[in-house]
């Protein structure tokens, strides 16, 4: 420390000012940097030997002390040496000034000054707005909330939110935001640091209220009369805390022994030990608090779970007129049977736009295949089938859905595949095929590369906590933006 002390006690030279009477000192301004409790000694070295002079220090321009006057102003801890130097002992942060010493000359001269300067380095200290390090606001309100520091030289401010840096373009401290979102809450520290000592650190813990958010990743609940059935809504917000409740038909649900509530980790459970054909049907889970509510809405079905085509080279058989496809479903009772949806692939680029393709609406309609289901009870069932009468060279979507006794399950994603290269084109010969305008979502066209067959991912089926927290971060970055305008 003392090493760093005396390395850090450095004294700088300041530009003498272009005066005539500055000539006259032998000793130059300097500005000393240095600590609590040490000593200084400033220099007014003049040449003195026409006589005894006259010499006054200020501090910042009040008269501290006057060579004439017996040293009775000078306060404690300074002393004026004979040799009109100025020594400050047991250094104070208030002792950091500007420093003139003014020499009164004889007649016919005038007065002549030397300002020195002494900075006395204090190591930060830091002071939360507001002082207790808590901030409620409601979502739209202002957040406003700073570190107030002292120490000399003054200390620079970096921030971390949840203890990551925030990625701020000046050492602020303040910060003042809107909370647009309830993802700009969290805990706000500031480090402060003035390369004196240790940095030191406070926080402000950030909370919004805002109406209860809610999410389910599974809201389409397969079953069977007799299984066990669960419906998991996630409370992914409640600030203030929300009531919460699940609903069938608009009315509360009646728990009993077989139909039980749990709740773990803010994750809210409807669970059917043994689910009975009356149990089926729709159910929402509701979460409320003062700023608003959040609904999740759920179904409870028998019908079979979305297939997936598989993707194998070695099973998906590919020739010029035909293509062997093969997917999988989960139904806790038999497949009576699949439809399979099959249309040429209309996703070819744009001629305007080379990199995009284009929107216009598919010229072709697609061609529904009834593929009879299995016997088995399940619950994977699992199909192959071989369209034929296809052209060759050609990309084709398709889509299936599959029944059961209690219906028809939602669409698969669409699979695209394509047929080898080949002359001629038979004529369809295979089950029965029927035009059909679309009835199915269409997934984005986004196949570049299509020279096997691929499954899609269904753009809805992101999650949404992932985008949320995409969008929470684009704000940050706009507000801060906003704010250093
Ligand atoms: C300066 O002296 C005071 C009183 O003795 C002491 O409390 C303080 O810690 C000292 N400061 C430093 C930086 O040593
Ligand atoms: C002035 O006097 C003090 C105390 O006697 C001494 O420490 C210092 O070196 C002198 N300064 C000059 C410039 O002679
Ligand atoms: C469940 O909701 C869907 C749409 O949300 C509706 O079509 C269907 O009729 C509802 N089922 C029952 C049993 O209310
Ligand atoms: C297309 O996919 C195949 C097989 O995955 C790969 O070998 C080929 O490099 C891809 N082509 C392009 C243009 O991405």
């Amino acid at each position: 420390m003392t090493s760093i002390r005396t390395i850090l006690k450095l004294f700088v030279l300041i530009a003498v000012h272009g005066t005539n009477s500055e000539n006259a000192f032998r000793s130059v301004p300097v500005t000393v940097k240095t600590y609590e409790n040490e000593t200084v000694l400033l220099p007014c070295y003049v040449d003195d030997t026409e006589g005894k002079l006259r010499v006054r220090w200020y501090k910042d321009n009040a008269l501290l002390g006057d060579s004439m006057d017996a040293h009775t102003l000078l306060p404690p801890r300074v002393r004026m040496h004979a040799n009109y130097s100025l020594q400050v002992d047991l250094l104070q942060a208030k002792d950091t000034a500007d420093y003139t010493c003014e020499v009164i000359r004889p007649e016919p001269w005038g007065p002549i000054r030397q300002t020195h300067s002494i900075e006395v380095q204090y190591s930060p200290t830091v002071r939360t707005i507001p002082d207790d390090g808590f901030l409620e606001v409601r979502k739209g309100e202002y957040v406003d909330i700073g570190c107030d520091t002292t120490g000399t030289p003054t200390p620079i401010v970096n921030w971390r939110k949840n203890g990551e840096p925030m990625a701020l373009l000046e050492h602020r401290p303040r910060l003042r935001f809107r909370a647009e979102h309830r993802l700009l809450a969290g805990v706000y520290e500031c480090v402060v640091n003035n390369g004196v000592g240790d940095p030191v650190k406070a926080a402000i813990r950030v909370v919004i209220h805002d109406a209860p958010v809610v999410s389910a990743e599974r809201s389409f609940v397969h079953t069977a009369v007799g299984l066990r059935a669960a419906l998991a809504a996630r409370l992914e917000f409640a600030v203030p805390p929300a009531r919460t409740a699940w609903y069938r038909d608009g009315r509360p649900v009646r728990t009993d022994d077989r139909v039980v509530m749990m709740v773990q980790d803010n994750v809210h459970q409807l669970i059917f030990r043994t689910v009975r054909k009356t149990d089926l049907g729709n159910y929402t889970f509701r979460a409320e608090n003062k700023l608003g509510m959040a609904d999740v809405q759920f179904k409870l079905t028998g019908v079979p779970n979305i297939a997936s085509f598989k993707v194998d080279s070695s099973l998906n058989k590919a020739t010029a007129t035909s293509f062997t496809l093969i997917w999988e479903v989960d139904s806790y009772s038999t497949i009576i049977e699949y439809n399979l949806w099959i249309r040429p692939y209309y996703g070819r680029l744009s001629t305007t736009e080379p990199d995009s393709f284009t929107t216009e609406p598919p010229a072709n309609h697609w061609s529904k295949i009834v593929v009879p289901g299995d016997a088995r009870e399940g619950p994977i069932h699992s199909a192959v089938y071989t369209v034929r009468g296809l052209t060759p060279s050609t990309v084709y979507e398709a889509i299936v859905t599959s029944r059961n006794r209690f219906g028809w399950s939602k669409p698969s994603a669409v699979l695209h595949f394509a047929t080898e290269p080949g002359a001629g084109r038979t004529v369809p010969s295979t089950s029965e095929y029927s035009d059909i305008s679309p009835i199915l979502e269409e997934s984005e066209p986004e196949a570049h590369n299509i020279s096997q067959a691929q499954v899609f991912e269904r753009v809805s089926e992101l999650s949404s906590g992932a985008r949320e927290n995409s969008a929470a971060i684009l704000l940050v970055a706009l507000i801060l933006f906003l704010q250093l305008r």
